[in-house]
């Protein structure tokens, strides 16, 4: 017998608790916490007070929050690490941090893991289109496109054409891939397509973006509906992991098949490991299609490029994708 826990048992209970520093990390941000820290350092009681909190709870919340590095604590004051202002600074745009979904609604969902293994139906995550509300649809759109500039432009630089007519963005969500492929591509213009509820808050998010003039929306089911054709740029940008090995291999048939000839296809996608060891991130990103999704799921570079060269795309290769996380894209010609 030995006094300590084996380094195993340690591992399990380490992962256990990770429930109660998520709950905090989330707890303090859906309170307004980090934000109430952008002004400066301030102790438990005067965050309590301007928020209107529990300061005898909110303390132990913060020191656990310091412990985790996630704020900074001496002699009862805490504070944001240099630079962490532009994460919570609740007056810069929405999505610049963490996720605005609550806590409760996140166990919610969490909560009814064994649930879902054993069979209960899934509750589908709110998206673009389906039972959202227009709001959910707009704060999930407008959370999409604050993420996702940066990688839109790294994926438009891979477009292997020098110029296009016309591209089409499959499941556009707020149509960030589009833009940046009409912002490489000059004198081109882009079909965005989506669920149809999705429409108006997309027409809002384009005119934004000064690209009225350049893009048109067609709200269709890419499953089922007849797919748009002759483009010479198709994008399908994180859709994948929404659908099952069967729906995809369809999919992706059908969208090659409606390319103008020498027209290209991106699929982009979290990268899995072949062996799918890994990474965790994407692991885990499994789980949550599993239990937010019917069909969802996730798939390595090389499971897509079968379903390209099944399709009878030419010049298929994978290039990986840094900016916002591990991400792959799969290129094939027509
Ligand atoms: C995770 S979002 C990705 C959005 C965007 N492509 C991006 O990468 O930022 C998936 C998008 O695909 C759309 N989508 C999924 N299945 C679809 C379908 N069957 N028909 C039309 N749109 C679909 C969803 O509504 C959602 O906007």
């Amino acid at each position: 017998m030995t006094d300590h826990p084996s380094p195993r048992v340690q591992t399990l209970h380490d992962i256990r608790s990770s429930l109660d520093d998520t709950m905090v990390l989330l707890s303090l941000h859906e309170v307004g916490a980090y934000g109430a820290l952008v002004a400066g350092p301030a102790t438990a009681e005067e965050i309590a007070q301007q928020l209107g909190l529990v300061a005898r709870r909110l303390k132990p919340f913060l020191e656990l929050a310091a412990h985790l590095d996630i704020v900074q604590h001496d002699s009862g004051r805490f504070w944001l690490h240099d630079g962490d202002a532009k994460f919570f600074d609740p007056s810069l745009p929405h999505g610049v941090g963490l996720p605005s979904t609550t806590l409760v609604k996140l166990f919610e969902v969490k909560g009814r893991g064994a649930m879902l293994l054993r069979g209960s139906d899934v509750e589908q995550a709110t998206a673009a289109g389906g039972q959202s509300s227009p709001a959910q649809r707009a704060d999930f759109l407008r959370y999409m496109d604050s993420v996702s500039r940066e990688a839109a432009r790294e994926l438009a630089e891979r477009i292997p054409l020098q110029e296009a007519r016309r591209i089409i963005d499959l499941g556009c969500g707020p149509g960030t891939y589009a833009y940046a492929a009409l912002e490489r591509l000059g004198g081109s213009r882009a079909l965005l397509v989506d669920r149809p509820e999705a429409g108006p808050e997309i027409a809002r998010i384009a005119a934004e973006r000064g690209l009225t003039d350049r893009v048109e929306f067609q709200g269709l089911d890419i499953r089922r509906d007849e797919l748009p054709r002759g483009h010479d740029v198709a994008i399908l940008s994180a859709v994948v992991h929404c659908y099952s090995e069967e729906t995809n291999q369809r999919l992706v048939g059908r969208i090659a098949g409606a390319l103008a000839p020498g027209g290209c296809l991106l699929i982009r996608d979290c990268a899995l490991h072949a062996d799918r060891s890994g990474p965790g991130e994407v692991l885990r990103f499994g789980v949550n299609m599993a239990i937010s999704t019917e069909e969802g799921a996730i798939y390595s570079a090389e499971e897509v490029e079968g379903w390209c060269r099944a399709a009878g795309l030419r010049d298929i290769r994978t290039e990986a994708l840094e900016e916002l996380g591990e991400n792959y894209v799969v290129i094939g010609r027509r």
